[in-house]
């Protein structure tokens, strides 16, 4: 695939049904479940992108094996003391830190020690939020900067912690979790709300943890340790996937947009609400529950009129990964749109709260950026028509894709550098845009 996109003109308008590929966070999960559950376990519309095949290849080099192809995979499983593999064994998380911070988790009882290491974006982030409690469960790491490459080695005897989750982070939550699943006793978190995948599935396979929820955080017990036995997923959509395409049929005119059998768990629709709430025509239908997931298909409509927000601190974690979009609809909105509180934006694939203010600012858009808030003076009437090129963000997937749905609704002459970065975790984007008829050279 080349590795630069040109756009010289705004997608007509269309009026479609989409499917988006599987939940990349649930994908994630289920590769790592499946590899501690005893026997097999099958996964259907599995996300096949560069992340997921990092987390298989990765379950593959510490001893459990998996069968892949079109339509299903399927991952043979040892049960929660089942790795096997030689001293250290190197293992590639690649672009995510979801992978990475998981991995930690689930080497809390392992004999042997792995070297952790990641691609140029990843081995720039931060671990000391995994290494901190995984050092109290009493796990081996030796880290430089904690950073990765970073060694990784288990522990004989693995002790309960109580720990209090402060970020917000499910990727904390979830390697905390993975590594209770092996400890004996009760591990405890308080834990401030973020994406609760890894508590359903734990429910769904009748794991024993207990949450309790309070006001804007949850208590959150494990009961270790337990063996649980293979099962089969048929993964969702993915909202933050789908989410390029809710904003670009928001601001396409006369343009409308059913997507269908998407995840649209509590946890994730921060970015539906917030739309909403600035006019944005978008209603969920057919809702159901799969195995603890909300699902639904979500019909987006052209909104005009649309306001600016104040937005809720609260909803910060239930947004954290469309905030970019977010940022592109508060640009022609009227009025000033703010938002507090969002460091952890600087601390993704890229630093994303500087991408989003850089690239602002570079479409004619005033902004006002501290530390960890933005302001957005919206302007209604903006069209482009210079020329504009996006590079050097660092292969985020989400800074590129963005950077898509605001040329092709903006207008303008687009050049988009190191698009290849869209395969860790959407690889058909550009297939799906030209098939609502956007032209991309
Ligand atoms: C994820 C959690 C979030 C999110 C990431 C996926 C997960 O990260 O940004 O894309 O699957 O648990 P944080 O835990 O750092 O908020």
């Amino acid at each position: 695939m080349k590795n630069t996109a040109y756009i010289n003109c705004r997608i007509k308008k269309f009026n479609k049904i989409i499917y988006i590929p599987g939940d990349k966070s649930l994908s994630i999960r289920w590769v790592l479940l499946a590899s501690q559950a005893i026997g097999k376990s099958v996964a259907y519309n599995l996300l096949n992108s560069e992340d997921v095949t990092s987390a298989l290849k990765a379950i593959k080099k510490l001893g459990i094996n998996y069968k892949i192809n079109k339509k299903f995979c399927e991952i043979n499983g040892k049960g929660i003391s089942g790795f096997n593999f030689k001293d250290k064994t190197v293992v590639d998380a690649g672009n995510s830190g979801t992978l990475a911070r998981l991995i930690f988790g689930l080497m809390i009882n392992s004999k042997k020690g792995i070297i952790l290491k990641g691609d140029k974006s990843l081995s720039k982030r931060d671990f000391t939020r995994v290494i901190k409690p995984m050092r109290m469960f009493g796990m081996n790491i030796e880290t430089k900067n904690n950073t990765l490459p970073i060694k990784i080695k288990g522990t004989n005897y693995p002790l309960p912690i109580n720990f209090y989750e402060k970020k917000g982070s499910a990727q904390v939550k979830t390697c905390i979790l993975l590594a209770a699943m092996k400890t004996p006793g009760i591990t405890k978190i308080k834990c401030v709300n973020s994406r609760d995948h890894t508590e359903k599935l734990f429910k769904y396979l009748r794991l024993p943890i207990k949450i309790q929820k309070k006001k804007n955080f949850d208590l959150i017990n494990y009961y270790g340790k337990k063996n649980y036995n293979g099962f089969n997923y048929n993964i969702p959509g993915d909202i933050s996937s789908s989410a390029f395409f809710i904003v670009l049929a928001l601001l396409n005119k006369n343009s409308k947009i059913l997507i269908k059998n998407v995840n649209v768990n509590k946890s994730r629709t921060g970015i539906i609400d917030i739309l909403k709430k600035m006019n944005g025509k978008i209603v969920l239908k057919n809702k159901r529950i799969y195995k603890g997931e909300y699902i639904a298909d979500i019909f987006v409509k052209s909104s005009k009129n649309l306001k600016s927000i104040n937005c809720p601190v609260k909803m910060n974690s239930r947004s954290i990964d469309e905030f970019l979009l977010i940022f592109l609809v508060c640009a022609v909105a009227k009025g000033i749109s703010k938002f507090r509180k969002i460091n952890e934006l600087r601390k993704k694939e890229t630093d994303r709260l500087k991408f989003a203010n850089n690239f602002l600012n570079k479409i004619g858009i005033k902004t006002k950026t501290t530390n960890d808030s933005i302001s957005i003076y919206g302007n209604p009437n903006l069209k482009l028509n210079k020329s504009y090129e996006i590079k050097n963000f660092d292969k985020d997937h989400r800074s590129c894709m963005m950077s898509f749905i605001a040329a092709l609704v903006l207008g303008g002459k687009w050049i988009i550098r190191d698009i290849n970065s869209i395969n860790t975790s959407f690889p058909n984007f550009i297939s799906l845009l030209k098939n609502l008829g956007a032209k991309i050279n």
